[in-house]
């Protein structure tokens, strides 16, 4: 069967669709319906199932002849360390691990934070909890204590598992005092500690709440596998919204085992025994579904790379593990490429290495430009797959199904809509658009599996976000069209979210932090283009009346209150101080007026401005950061 017949048949059928995808899972009880609407527009899959996903994606391979088959590969270019783990060792790991929890009162449905860098134990992190039915919430260790904080508050962890410290290439991080710092700003208080403690830092414990990883595992016994229902949630993911609280976007279980298995050979195209590598970070989504969950569902051998595209050493570091480990499918951030090809224009490290193994790249994260495809492809001479899909989705809205049929690739395109999505570009009343015309991007309800069926404890919060413009229909955040042929593309977002290095960032949650800063009387933070990160938050600040302090003091401190209370991953290292901003005569500050102008483009000048003036004021400050040329 082509593609178009597949997508045809998710639509035209789609309870026969994802029940049969379902088989493909070993159940404790096969859902008797996979479509739950009872609740409509919140909607769920699976509801009556029951299932565990520490056993899809541990025991069963181990019960099924892969038990020595390398479940994972940890390489860490940062430390020299290389770890094989096979499916029986992980099964043990997981099961002690998990038991240790159980010891520590941790049950079906309690949340665990889990706050780990790259290195194995994060993914047995992980599958403990889900072999346990605990929920777990994945924060991403370049957040500083008060983004935990916020989503310590949230999820109200009953137990955080952690390790001492990341490993930056210039740095270690500490983690515990970032830890500890979240707790003590935190209201809720979670009850229990444990942390991995790692040769190059030992973080000191504090007694009666912090454990040490293995000693907190002598003696109890292994936990057996908890089932759950098919809408029990998996884990909780928080990620960037308008404003500074982030959303924590919730995964049921049985569509994520659903649809990341289905994914693994329909887009990626491998066969379980076969070695898939996403390079990213297990606190974001991608290694969620392509770091732990989806290449271990489907019998896969996933790598651990602790590890940055270049530095560590050099601009080969990718082709090395490829070459190394036998990689059949690679997946990265379009801004890896950038870095490798501003260090290695001429891709001269890739000749020292045989890449013969690998059949396709995927990009994601970010929109992939042009140049950078092009340049990825010649040097690889491998589809390059672009794939356009949101922490919310879980798995691609729109990809290039390598492993049903490999559609014509258009270069800027992510392809077309997979299965289970009906996307659809709306004008803001709301009315299709017509091939070719820019509009937002909507997707019609439901959607499919393994999405996320609402927002941690906040129905109403979801329902207002993503349901309430356009009703009857998912709305995305991006903004972009279809051409004739079904290829979608993705142009920007239509809120305030930035993405920098493929990290997804609140500028609303920036401007929180510089309007604390006590000069600051009012500010703006905006998205501007970059060639190496896509784009980078810029920082426009109006200080109180009667301050005379230099300027550069007080950016210096913004700088600094961004990193201690976003943490480094925001990137924010560009601030300016303007007398005024630009606004609408209703007070609305023109952020997308602001963008075109530092990033040199043309644009209208609102017919609403106040004072069009304030605009040349603007360019001014930009020119001086090196933008608005
Ligand atoms: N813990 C602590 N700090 C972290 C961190 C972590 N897990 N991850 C990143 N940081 C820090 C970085 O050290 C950097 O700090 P600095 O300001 O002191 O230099 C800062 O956060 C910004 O990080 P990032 O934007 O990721 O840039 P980088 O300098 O680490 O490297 C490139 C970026 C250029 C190598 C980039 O191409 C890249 O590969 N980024 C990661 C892409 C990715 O995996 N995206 C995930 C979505 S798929
Ligand atoms: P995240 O939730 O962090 O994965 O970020 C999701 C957002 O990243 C999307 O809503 C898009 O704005 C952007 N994005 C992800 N993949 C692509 C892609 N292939 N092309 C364009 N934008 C993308």
């Amino acid at each position: 069967m082509g593609f178009r017949e597949v997508y045809q048949s998710s639509k035209d059928n789609s309870e026969a669709f994802w029940l049969d995808a379902a088989r493909a899972i070993d159940w404790d009880k096969f859902p008797t319906k996979a479509l739950n609407d009872a609740n409509a527009p919140l909607y769920e899959w699976f509801t009556d199932g029951m299932v565990n996903t520490c056993y899809n994606a541990v025991d069963r391979h181990v019960e099924n002849g892969r038990a020595d088959q390398t479940a994972i590969i940890y390489d860490s270019p940062i430390t020299g360390a290389k770890d094989k783990i096979t499916y029986a060792e992980l099964k043990d790991k997981v099961a002690h691990l998990a038991g240790a929890l159980v010891a520590k009162g941790v049950t079906k449905g309690d949340r665990v934070i889990v706050y780990m860098p790259m290195v194995p134990e994060a993914l047995v992190a992980m599958l403990a909890c889900a072999r346990i039915g605990a929920v777990h919430s994945v924060v991403f260790g370049g957040f500083a204590a008060n983004e935990l904080a916020v989503r310590i508050d949230d999820a109200k962890p009953k137990a955080i598992l952690a390790a001492s410290c990341g490993l930056e290439p210039n740095r270690v991080v500490e983690y515990k005092p970032l830890i500890d710092g979240a707790i003590e700003l935190s209201t809720h208080k979670p009850e229990t500690v444990i942390i991995l403690q790692r040769e190059q830092c030992t973080a000191p414990l504090i007694d009666g709440r912090d454990y040490d990883w293995y000693a907190v595992q002598d003696g109890v016994a292994p936990a057996d596998c908890v089932m759950v229902e098919g809408n029990h949630p998996a884990y909780i993911l928080y990620t960037s919204g308008t404003t500074g609280a982030p959303k924590g976007v919730v995964r049921p279980t049985g569509g994520h085992l659903v649809s990341l298995n289905w994914t693994m050979k329909n887009i990626y195209n491998v066969d379980p025994g076969d070695v898939f590598w996403a390079a990213s970070d297990v606190g974001w989504v991608v290694g969620h579904s392509y770091i732990c969950y989806g290449p271990l569902i489907h019998g896969n051998t996933t790598i651990v790379f602790e590890g940055k595209p270049v530095g560590t050493p050099d601009a080969g570091t990718f082709w090395r593990v490829i070459s190394e480990h036998n990689v059949r499918s690679f997946f990265t951030a379009p801004t890896a490429f950038r870095a490798i090809k501003r260090e290695d224009p001429k891709g001269e490290y890739k000749a020292k290495y045989d890449l013969s193994c690998l059949n396709a790249l995927y990009l994601a994260g970010e929109r992939a430009d042009p140049d950078t495809i092009y340049w990825a492809q010649n040097l690889l001479g491998v589809p390059v797959v672009d794939h356009w899909w949101q922490t919310e989705t879980g798995f691609a809205i729109a990809a290039n199904p390598l492993g049903i049929e490999h559609l014509p690739i258009k270069v800027g395109s992510p392809s077309v809509a997979m299965p289970g999505y009906d996307v659809q570009i709306l004008d803001e009343g709301g009315n299709p658009m017509k091939a070719g015309e820019l509009g937002a991007i909507a997707i019609k309800l439901p959607l499919p599996p393994g999405t996320l069926p609402t927002l941690w404890n906040a129905d109403d919060r979801f329902k207002k976000s993503y349901l309430t413009t356009f009703p009857g229909y998912y709305e995305t955040g991006d903004a972009g069209m279809v051409d004739e042929d079904g290829y979608l593309y993705i142009m920007a977002r239509t809120d305030d979210v930035i993405n920098v290095a493929g990290h997804r960032l609140s500028t609303g949650a920036m401007e929180e932090v510089l309007a604390n800063h006590p000069d600051v009387a009012e500010c703006a933070v905006i998205g501007v283009s970059d060639e190496l990160k896509g784009q980078l938050p810029v920082g426009f600040l109006c200080l109180t009346t009667g301050v005379n302090r230099p300027h550069d003091e007080i950016v210096k401190e913004c700088v600094k209150m961004m990193r201690d209370q976003i943490g480094p991953v925001a990137a924010f290292k560009l601030a300016v101080v303007v007398n005024r901003l630009p606004k609408t005569r209703s007070g609305k500050i023109l952020r997308a007026t602001m963008v075109k102008i530092a990033d040199s483009q043309e644009f209208k000048m609102p017919a609403t401005i106040d004072d069009p003036a304030i605009l040349d004021e603007i360019r001014d400050a930009l020119q001086t950061l090196g933008y608005a040329k």
